[in-house]
């Protein structure tokens, strides 16, 4: 197995393939995503928090759905990708700082040969973007832009690269684009429900990780996939973790 990132991980009772006590750190080094790269574009893996009742915001947010156990996860997935993906919508509500923060994240990233921060993709039609948000006013990594819109953005501290695409962006030209232009082998995809929406019924999603957090919050939230899909989609179930009722689960599609 890969040594895992420094730091303190959160114990996780592994329920399935096999029972045994084991950590989040030890659970996300075992993956090796970038081995798994399509010819034609990145390996693509979702990430998302969802209630009980299949919420995933709470007041507009998703920050009060999972845990800290629940950041984990998703601190230490971004350790293993070569990009992280996100729709304007979860920029706008979210505001992203920068890709990795911890400084031993990045450190041990680039011992195993990745750059230290993932590329931030963002993916956005109409170029409505929180440009004073950390993610572009740090300076640490870079940032790649697909927009159908003709604006230019402001000058940020982050480098940001605008590539657009005539009339809407196309995510499978766009995921192309990150392959062949800027060699990103795995891309973790944090939402939100519109733009898992769009990648589903495009068939450009490889796997799922989804939290289930034991909480029931009601209201107009959305949930993980916004949008109608050609088709129902058998899946897998690759894993399953426990901690204090909250389930981590990773998905693929059923061979
Ligand atoms: N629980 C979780 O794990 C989780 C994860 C992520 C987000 N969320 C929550 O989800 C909510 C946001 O939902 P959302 O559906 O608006 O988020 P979203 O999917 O991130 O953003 C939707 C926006 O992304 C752009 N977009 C998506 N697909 C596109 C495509 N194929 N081509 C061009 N642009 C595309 C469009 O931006 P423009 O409008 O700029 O054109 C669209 O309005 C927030 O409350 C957030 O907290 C929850």
């Amino acid at each position: 197995m890969a040594v895992p990132p420094p730091g303190d991980s959160h114990a996780v009772r592994r329920l399935l393939p096999d029972a045994a006590e084991t950590t989040i750190a030890d659970q996300i080094a075992s993956l090796d995503l970038n081995r798994l790269a399509h010819d034609e574009r990145p390996y693509l893996v979702l990430n998302f928090a969802a209630t009980v009742d299949g919420r995933a915001a709470i007041e507009g947010r998703s920050g009060k759905i999972g845990s800290g156990a629940d950041t984990e996860v998703l601190q230490r997935l971004r350790t293993r990708v070569d990009a992280v993906m996100i729709g304007a919508g979860t920029m706008r509500a979210e505001r992203y700082g920068r890709m990795v923060g911890d400084p031993e994240f990045r450190a041990w990233r680039e011992q195993v040969g990745l750059a230290h921060d993932p590329l931030g993709v963002i993916v956005s039609n109409r170029f409505d973007l929180p440009w004073d948000a950390g993610l572009f006013s740090d300076g640490g990594g870079s940032v790649v832009i697909f927009t159908a819109s003709d604006q230019q953005p402001p000058e940020t501290a982050t480098q940001v690269t605008v590539v657009r695409h005539e009339g809407g962006v196309e995510l499978g030209r766009a995921l192309a684009w990150l392959r062949h232009e800027r060699e990103i082998r795995s891309v973790l995809c944090e939402g939100g429900p519109t733009l898992h929406g769009r990648l589903r019924e495009d068939a450009l999603a490889d796997e799922l990780f989804l939290t289930i957090a034991p909480k029931i919050a009601g209201g107009e939230a959305p949930r993980i996939l916004e949008g109608s899909l050609p088709g129902v989609s058998e899946l897998e179930l690759a894993w399953l973790l426990e901690r204090e009722g909250e389930l981590f689960s990773r998905y693929r599609p059923r061979s």
